[in-house]
């Protein structure tokens, strides 16, 4: 039987977002109200614990300091067994994203390196001059083949620790900037809808309003519509390249001509692409310019942990020029500790991992990230003219190596239940429903691709064959993105963060 609020949803679905919020308020001092959400809190609960914690059983739980300290072989033991659970998923290119390259060999290479300089700290740049050489030659090295040249001599930047931070620190650079000299007090930056919810976190955490303009029946940010929403308070325009949701790439060339003419600066998200594209277009493919040649960017993320293929913790944060970087310096003059001066939010980073990326960079080689692109380009051509093959399933937009899957005719979160019966891990998104697989080089193995595509062909027959039988997370999926209450999927989303952190 339907909950009420399943019952009512779509009648809610059509009231003002500010009608829900009230209602969504009243109901929750309603008792009855109160009561049903502290059961399906309770089921969520039982659900989240059996996925988030599997080792419960199996290994022992730590919830204080042991006494006197266990033998380390035995603590090595146990992440060893561990590891050993968890690699297979990704190793046989069952995962979306995530494990970008995931070669033996390549792993080997860059934890011999992390083991070398794990006491690095470039926090300390005259104990670690090592680390200080490293992140220069990283920025550079990402700066070269992103459009820093003859039009943009002074391209510049700093190594951050994910494309999360690299976002943060380039919104709080243009709220700075227009404070500074034009002295906005509400800065607003415009951007799609598809673009990473970390534009949101940097919304949340430095005050600036975003305006979202939802992406036309293409997945395409149209640029008239950005264009009309610019004003005073303006700040920055953005555009992915490519968004994640949908691997879709925005209208840089235009939307960056936006802000060139209105004096506002312009970011290229390019955590994604900023590995692929340039090197997609040195070996001949049609895809469009989104970096430093184009005058309007101002600023751009592109995350090295990705397909630059370091391990997980480094991004670069690239500017125009050196005026713009140095609005994202922090320093702190009369602090007793001593003159304190840092780049980026961290205070003590992990030089490990900047060694490892330029290692990485090095050892790939403008010639490895060419063959790269060339195959996931390639892969992501023959994926979705596979799947237009499969009655009932679509690819969203057009994209290039980061498919969405969506279904008019099936519920595309119980296909997606269905590819997770046969291994895969893929990701589910919503508005619309559908499910995306961003390639990678576990995928361009043998045999992977064609697996993926003879599932995907089950898994919609399966959907169509047996509705509402998939026995999987379909339902929470259906519910969280329907759901009129935001606020109560804001709360169950705090809620799995509380259980990860239970021991
Ligand atoms: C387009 C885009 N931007 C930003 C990010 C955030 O990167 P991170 O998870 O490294 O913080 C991602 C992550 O997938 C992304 O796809």
């Amino acid at each position: 039987m339907k909950n009420p609020i399943e019952k009512y949803e779509k009648l809610l679905g059509f009231l003002p977002g500010f009608l829900i919020r009230w209602l969504e308020g009243v109901l929750k001092k309603n008792p009855r109200f109160k009561a049903m959400i502290e059961e399906e809190d309770r089921k969520v609960a039982q659900m989240l614990e059996r996925s988030l914690k599997p080792y419960h059983s199996t290994f022992k739980r730590h919830h204080a300091l042991p006494e006197g300290g266990i033998e380390r072989e035995r603590i090595l033991e146990e992440i060893r067994a561990m590891q050993e659970l968890e690699r297979p998923k990704w190793e046989d290119g069952y995962v979306s994203g995530a494990i970008y390259h995931g070669d033996p060999l390549h792993i080997d290479f860059l934890n011999r390196v992390y083991a070398l300089q794990s006491q690095s700290n470039p926090l300390h740049s005259d104990l670690f001059p090592s680390a200080t050489k490293f992140e220069a030659e990283i920025v550079s090295m990402v700066a070269g083949f992103s459009g820093r040249g003859d039009q943009a001599p002074g391209v510049c930047g700093t190594v951050t620790s994910g494309g999360t931070e690299s976002i943060l620190l380039a919104m709080k650079v243009y709220r700075d900037r227009a404070r500074r000299t034009k002295g906005v007090r509400r800065p607003e930056v415009i951007l799609s809808t598809t673009a990473h919810a970390a534009f949101d976190k940097a919304a949340d955490y430095f005050g600036i309003k975003l305006i979202k303009i939802p992406v036309n029946q293409h997945f395409v940010l149209e640029p008239s519509r950005v264009e009309a929403r610019v004003n005073s308070r303006t700040i920055a325009i953005v555009g992915s390249a490519p968004a994640f949701p949908h691997g879709v790439i925005d209208p840089i060339d235009q939307l960056s001509g936006i802000a060139r003419r209105n004096g506002v600066g312009f970011h290229t998200d390019a955590c994604l692409g900023g590995f692929v594209l340039p090197f997609a277009e040195q070996v001949g493919f049609s895809v469009p310019i989104v970096d430093f040649r184009l005058p309007g960017v101002t600023s751009m993320s592109i995350d090295t942990h990705k397909y630059g293929f370091a391990a997980k913790g480094t991004s670069v944060v690239l500017y125009r020029d050196e005026e713009l970087r140095r609005e994202q310096y922090f320093t702190a003059t009369e602090w007793p500790g001593g003159l304190y001066f840092s780049p980026t939010l961290m205070g003590s980073r992990p030089g490990a991992l900047s060694a490892t990326c330029w290692a990485s960079l090095l050892s790939v080689g403008a010639e490895g990230y060419r063959k790269m692109a060339r195959k996931l380009l390639e892969a992501g051509s023959f994926l979705k003219t596979e799947a237009a093959k499969i009655p009932g399933i679509r690819v969203l937009g057009d994209p290039l190596w980061i498919l969405a899957f969506a279904s008019d005719e099936v519920d595309i979160y119980e296909v997606m239940d269905r590819m997770g019966e046969r291994g895969w891990n893929l990701n589910g998104l919503h508005h619309p429903p559908c499910f995306h697989i961003a390639l990678t080089l576990r995928h361009l193995e043998p045999g992977v691709l064609a697996r993926f595509v003879a599932d995907l062909a089950w898994s919609v027959a399966e959907a169509r064959r047996s509705p509402g039988k998939s026995g999987g997370m379909a339902p929470v999926y259906g519910m969280a993105s329907s759901l009129p209450f935001r606020g109560l999927v804001a709360d169950l989303l705090k809620k799995t963060l509380d259980a990860i952190y239970r021991v």
